[in-house]
This record gives C-alpha cells, structure tokens and sequence, in this order.
C-alpha cells in the first residue's frame, strides 16, 4: 500500500529504495518484498533484512557472492542515491542499517506542519469498510461489554476514516427475535390503551424486561400468547409492529444518550433490517449445496468445527447465525464493502468463524487470506470488578453506563478543584476540562490494552495522572501547549518562516518518533489493535519529556526551531487524541 506521496510512512519510502536496490543485486529473484524494521540501536534508524534469507535462495548460483554479509554489502551498494538518508552499514550477519539524515527529517516535519497531519495519513488498499460494533440488544441491558465495543469500533472507524477509507458505521443491534412477543403481550397487559405508553410510562426497560421475562415463565397461558405474538409480529400485523416499534423507539433513545455522551456516531440497521433477506439467502446456500438436515433444524457443516452452523432452528425460525449471513451477504453486494469488521467479545469467535467459512464455501469470499473483499472478528476480553470478577456496581446488577460516565467526570472534577482550578476557571471550563479528562480516562484505559486481555476497571488508576493514563498525557499536551503560548510567539508564522533543525540528540529522538506515526497508525489499521497507537502516544509523551528536561526552549539560540518542534509534536499527540475519540485540553 504504498504511494509516491506518501511522505509521512518512512518504511513505505525506505522499502522502495530497497526495493530497487534488491532488484539490481539480485536481478533473477522475483518477488522479493523488501523487509525492512525500525530500530533503536545506534547503528541506524531502521534495517533491511533480507540478505539473510536472499543467501540460502541464491547460493550455488552463479553470482558473486559468498555469504549472506556479501548480500548485504551489495544491497547497501546498489542503494539508489536519496536525500532522506545519511549513512548506511552493514552489520552482523547481513543487516543493512540505515542512518536517515537529520535535515531530511526536519524538512518532513517542518512540511507536515504547513500542510497539515492530513498529509501523514495511512494509504491502505481498501476504500469501504463496514464496521459493525456497539450492537446492543433491545430491552436487555447495554453493559460494560457494550462499552468496549462501542470505544474500540469509533477508535477503529476514525483510524480507517483517517486514511480516507469510506467507513459504513454499523450498529447491529439485537431487535428481532423471539423475545420480543413477550415483551410486546406484556405492553399490551400493561398499556390496555396504547396511546399511554412512553418512555415515563414504562420507566426502566430492562425491569420492564424482567417482569416480563416472570410472566412468561410462570404463566403457560401469556406464554402461549407471546409465542403466537411473535409470529404475528413476524407477520407484519399492524398493531404487533406498532408495540415493537415502540419498544425499540424507547431502547433506541437509551442507547442515544451514551453515544451522545462519548462522541460516537453510528447508524442503526438492526437485526431486523436483515430479515427480509434471509429466506433468499437461504435459499442461495441451498442451491449451492450447502445446507444439509440434522435433528430437524437446517444446518452448515464446516471441515474442522465439530458443531454445525445452525441457520434455520428446528422450530422453523431464523437466528442469530441466519441474520448474519444475510447481513454479510447485503454487506458485499449491495453496500460493496471490501472489509468488514465485527467487534464483540472473545465469547463470539466461533460464530463469526463459522459465518465467514460458510461464506467462503458459498464464494462470497475469496477462500484465500490476503484477498479482498475481506472479513474481520475483533475480539476483546471482559472487563473486570476489583474482585477479578466481571465488573458489576453491585452484586447483581449491571453497571448503568451513564452512571459510570457520570462519576468519571465527577472525580476528574473534584481532583481539578483540589488543584485550584475552581478559583482559577470559569464553571464552564471547569466542566468542560473535567468531561474531557474523565470520559477520555475511561476510553484510554480500555483503548490502551491489547484488546483481546481482560482489565480491571478501576477510576483510581485511570484517573492518576502518573503513569499512561489519559490525565497524564492530556496534561501533557497542554503544557506543550502552553510553552507555546508563553513564548509570545506567533507560531503559525513561525511555521511559514522558521526553521526546523534536530542537532542534540534528544530533538533527533523526538522528531524521529513523530516521524513514525504514519506507519504506527497504518499497522494499528491493519491490524486492528488501537492498543499499538496508544503506545506510540505514550511513547511520544516520554520522548517529549526528555527533549523538554534537556534542551532549553524558550530564551534559547534555538527557541524557534524548538518551538516548531513542540508545536510539531502537539500536532501529532493531537491527531492521535482525535482517533481514540478523546477531547483535547489545551490548559491545566
Ligand atoms: N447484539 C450482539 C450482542 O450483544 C452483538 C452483535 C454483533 N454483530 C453482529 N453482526 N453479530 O452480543
């Protein structure tokens, strides 16, 4: 996925370079892609690695090498000449190190600075992704699992919106299914009159669930009636489709407030959406060949799972795994995407497995990895209490999620206020900065582990502001901020006029690691793990720190170009700020 232009991906720039010059040394070797690494020793900034494996394949041959450093050498002669880089060197067995030229760097930074972060972005090979996440489940609680969900899937839609890939951005909640004709006889019993219900009526939907959930287990009689509910429902009567839709309308809302609070966008097409694709998607599988009977129910058996993809029940019905496949399905051809990306906790991997397998064997897919369109399960751990149990408020019951927003918030604005901040600030920016520090505490501590580990949530660590954490590193950004105010300078003038130079050590280290993040935001892309680009920010908080501890900035011989720098790298912890969905602080 490289490109002329892209002038922020180092590795992108440096892999063709290797690439011609592995082109000239071993000109009978085809496809050789060029490996090339970062490194942090001070023998260079990064590596080519293919001599060691090039060695084996041309040994014997007529060329006129003798050993894998030979190959090295020669890939380091053949190197076209280029401006980014200062000096290179083989080392050890065969490792080509490559020094890049401090002005070069600066150059780059100076030019992104003018031309925007936009300029760094990733170039991947795909253009339309769906993202299907949040995805809660009508009347049923949205817990903490939905939370991770909701934060790992905006963090993944802003990181591919970023690199200009059109994100579909799915919210694929549960509002079919047979639990719905309960819920509906029990609004009919409840709501003889059906102009009275509203949300205040109802009140709490998920009790409103659970009462229902007593009837029907306790009363064969309304259990009968909900059963005979959901195929009317299913049927499109009218009066059923009024009570579901009414249902979902206040569930809906619910949902709305949390996504309101935490900044993300999503578009609803719910489980429902899907069902009228269904009995044809079906009916395709069928005809392929696909579906075999067992025990009544229709089913896909796939080589090496040992259950079978259910995807008509026994009783005739449609389920989870039927919706999925019709929505997969929709997906490729009608909204055309080439990757899509689902994500739920671990628990589910074997039913997306499943799905995508069948999808395969129907030629939906391409059968190989590596060709589009493709299909991705993003998984991530539970989260867990201080008792290493599930995180609950109290034993029984689910965390609101809104409550647990609400106390983030609260303590990020006592601890303001036990800095000083009540004297100093308005009250509005003492509630914006509190919202900012608190929901971004609560996104960065689920975004900053690896996904697929569980974590324990704990408001105590997340909103220290040691350590990484979204308080630290928020405050850190607004120091820098504030060294550039103080200086007096107009930066953006600075930015057209100054110079950019990176002679101490600790300057070169910096802009160094601000260099990486194209390529830091691309494998975070591809990979899906948001937990790569919080490192990185981390990282670049350090490197900040160290740069700052060491060179004087303002008053300094260097005060412009080091000003840049920090503007460069407020720019840069910015960005990445933006893409984990987290408000910046400009003071503190
Ligand atoms: N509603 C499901 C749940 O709460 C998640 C749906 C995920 N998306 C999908 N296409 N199956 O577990």
């Amino acid at each position: 996925a490289s490109d002329e232009e892209n002038l922020g991906n180092l590795k992108h720039q440096l892999a063709k370079l290797f690439e011609a010059s592995l082109k000239t040394t071993v000109p009978n070797e085809q496809d050789l892609e060029p490996l090339i690494a970062a490194c942090t020793g001070k023998f260079g900034d990064y590596q080519c690695n293919n001599a060691m494996s090039v060695w084996p394949r041309i040994k014997g041959k007529a060329l006129p090498f003798r050993g894998p450093q030979a190959v090295g050498q020669a890939i380091k002669t053949n190197l076209p000449p280029s401006e980014m880089i200062e000096s290179c060197s083989v080392a050890g067995p065969g490792f080509v190190n490559v020094m890049l030229s401090s002005g070069w760097m600066a150059k780059i930074i100076l030019k992104m600075l003018n031309d925007g972060i936009a300029t760094w972005a990733p170039r991947l090979s795909i253009k339309r992704a769906v993202v299907d996440f949040s995805s809660p489940n009508i009347a049923k609680e949205m817990h903490v699992g939905h939370l991770r969900s909701t934060i790992l899937g905006d963090t993944i839609s802003r990181m591919l919106e970023f690199s200009n890939v059109v994100v579909l951005r799915r919210n694929h909640v549960g509002d079919w299914g047979t639990q719905f004709g309960m819920l509906i006889e029990f609004l009919f019993e409840k709501f003889p009159n059906i102009e009275d219900v509203n949300e205040a009526a109802i009140g709490d939907l998920q009790a409103f669930y659970k009462e229902s959930k007593q009837r029907f287990d306790s009363d064969a009689d309304f259990k009968e009636r909900a059963q005979r509910a959901v195929v009317l429902l299913q049927g499109g009567e009218a009066k059923y489709r009024q009570a579901w839709a009414q249902i979902c309308g206040i569930s809906r809302n619910e949902f709305d407030r949390v996504y309101q609070r935490l900044g993300v966008k999503l578009e609803e097409k719910g489980e429902s959406f899907y069902n009228p694709f269904i009995s044809s998607t079906i009916e395709e599988l069928a005809d392929k060949g696909l579906v075999k009977e067992s025990q009544g129910a229709r089913v896909i058996f796939i080589e090496g799972i040992n259950i079978p993809l259910i995807i008509v029940k026994s009783d005739g019905g449609y389920n989870y795994a039927s919706t999925d496949l019709a929505a997969l399905r929709y997906r490729l051809n009608e909204e055309k995407a080439d990757w899509i990306i689902y994500i739920t906790d671990v628990g589910q991997q074997q039913h997306f497995d499943m799905v995508f397998k069948a999808a395969k064997l129907a030629g939906w897919l391409p059968a190989e990895d590596g060709k589009y369109p493709k299909v991705s399960h993003v998984g991530f751990g539970v989260v867990l209490g201080d008792d290493g149990k599930r995180f609950r408020t109290r034993s029984t019951e689910v965390v609101r999620l809104v409550d647990l927003l609400d106390e983030a918030k609260t303590r990020s604005k006592a601890a303001l206020i036990e800095r000083g901040k009540g004297e100093e600030w308005t009250e509005k920016e003492l509630e914006e900065t509190a919202q900012a520090i608190g929901y971004g505490a609560v996104k960065y501590a689920d975004l900053k582990n690896n996904r697929l580990t569980s974590y324990t949530f704990s408001f105590d660590q997340m909103l220290n502001d040691k350590g990484n954490t979204a308080v630290y590193l928020l405050y850190a950004h607004a120091r820098i901020c504030s060294i550039i105010r103080k200086s007096g300078k107009d930066i953006d003038e600075l930015k057209r006029t100054g110079f950019l130079v990176l002679s101490h050590a600790d300057e070169r280290a910096l802009g160094l690691h601000l260099l990486r993040f194209a390529e830091v935001v691309e494998e975070a892309c591809t990979n899906l793990l948001p937990s790569v680009l919080c490192e990185y920010l981390y990282n670049l908080s350090e490197n900040f720190s160290k740069f700052y501890s060491n060179c004087q900035v303002v008053g300094s011989a260097e005060e412009t170009s080091r000003l840049l720098l920090c503007e460069a790298t407020a720019t840069v912890m910015r960005k990445c700020f933006d893409l984990l969905g987290i408000e910046p602080v400009y003071k503190i």
